[in-house]
């Protein structure tokens, strides 16, 4: 879907007036303070993100970094403190109960890791599928059909426990593709799955994304990851801090470039181990060169005595 001169003209007009423009997802300035027992847990801090229809996103990051916090946000289960969240041009921090019922039901659909948590074990897989179809008043004729686009039609008349891991979260997909959902979400979907195994599930996930449009995001600790997927999105302490984007190169070869992402008003996070291994802390020296900046360790000052 190549968009036409005007419609190009009107999102560059659009995008001078607010971060992200009208992109299918996104996240400005956001923030998310937990309190528990008095103590408070900043868990997003001033998170940017945009995503832009039928891309398929990866969001990788340290136990802690704030991966979930994000995910939930985005699936209408939880609320930021602060900042802006957008989905589809829906407003997630001010909608109406009623309308986070709809968009829960059928704008978003999510994958949790745990595979008991997505499916209903006395059911058996096109059952599954049909319930949320059924849930909000739609005939379940698609079921069969998503299970074998996602490479497990043989597994339609299965319940849940006489299935792998792997063929659990592929059925998990197709129920949470089950009423045409925009947008997917998937929390560390391979966490409990072997390599091989992990591959078909980021394979039915990558089916959803080209064969369905459907917007996808997928968290997961898995480094090797950002070979499955076009754009990777790194966050460090609550923000996003790096991205590794993949191209062809001239020669049809795959590039994959790791950028550190720079936000609005020009902070950028440098590489823990780049920081390690020039010593550099609490300030760096910026010199401006004709093609890039240089950052050196701050130099030594001079003592008094
Ligand atoms: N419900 C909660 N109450 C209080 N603190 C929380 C809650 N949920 C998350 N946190 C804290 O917020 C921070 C971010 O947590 P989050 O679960 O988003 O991390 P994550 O990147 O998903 O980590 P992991 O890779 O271990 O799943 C952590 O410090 C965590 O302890
Ligand atoms: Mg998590």
């Amino acid at each position: 879907m190549n968009p036409t001169l005007s419609e190009l003209e009107a999102r560059a007009t659009r995008k001078s007036t607010a971060f992200g423009g009208d992109a299918h997802i996104v996240c400005d300035n956001l923030v998310r303070i937990y309190k528990t027992e008095g103590v408070e847990v900043v868990a997003l801090q001033g998170l940017d993100l945009v995503i832009d229809e039928g891309e398929l996103v990866a969001i990788v990051g340290a136990s802690g970094s704030g991966k979930s916090t994000l995910l939930n946000v985005l699936s209408g289960l939880d609320v930021p403190t602060a900042g802006v969240a957008k989905v589809a041009g829906m407003d997630l921090l001010s909608m109406s109960a009623r309308d986070r019922l709809h968009y829960r039901r059928s704008v978003v659909g999510f994958i949790w890791q745990q595979t008991a948590r997505n499916l209903l074990p006395y059911l058996t897989s096109r059952e599954n599928v049909e319930l949320p179809m059924k849930l909000a008043g739609r005939r379940g004729g698609r079921a069969t059909e998503l299970l074998e686009l996602l490479g497990v039609g043989y597994c339609a008349d299965r319940r849940i426990p006489e299935m792998s891991g792997g063929e659990q979260q592929r059925v998990a997909i197709a129920v949470a593709l089950a009423n045409s959902p925009q947008l997917i979400l998937a929390d560390e979907p391979t966490g409990e799955l072997d390599s091989e195994t992990s591959e078909q599930v980021f394979d039915a996930l990558r089916k959803a994304n080209r064969e369905l449009g459907v917007t996808v995001v997928v968290v997961t600790h898995d480094p090797l990851v950002s070979e499955q997927v076009d754009r990777t999105v790194g966050i460090r302490d609550g923000r996003t801090s790096s991205e590794t984007l993949r191209r062809e190169g001239a020669e049809g070869q795959i590039v994959a470039e790791e950028y550190a992402v720079l936000d609005r008003v020009g902070r950028l996070q440098l590489p823990r181990d780049f920081m390690n291994a020039l010593d550099m802390e609490r300030r760096v020296r910026l010199e401006l060169e004709s093609d890039h900046i240089g950052v050196w360790p701050a130099r030594e000052e001079p003592s008094d005595d």
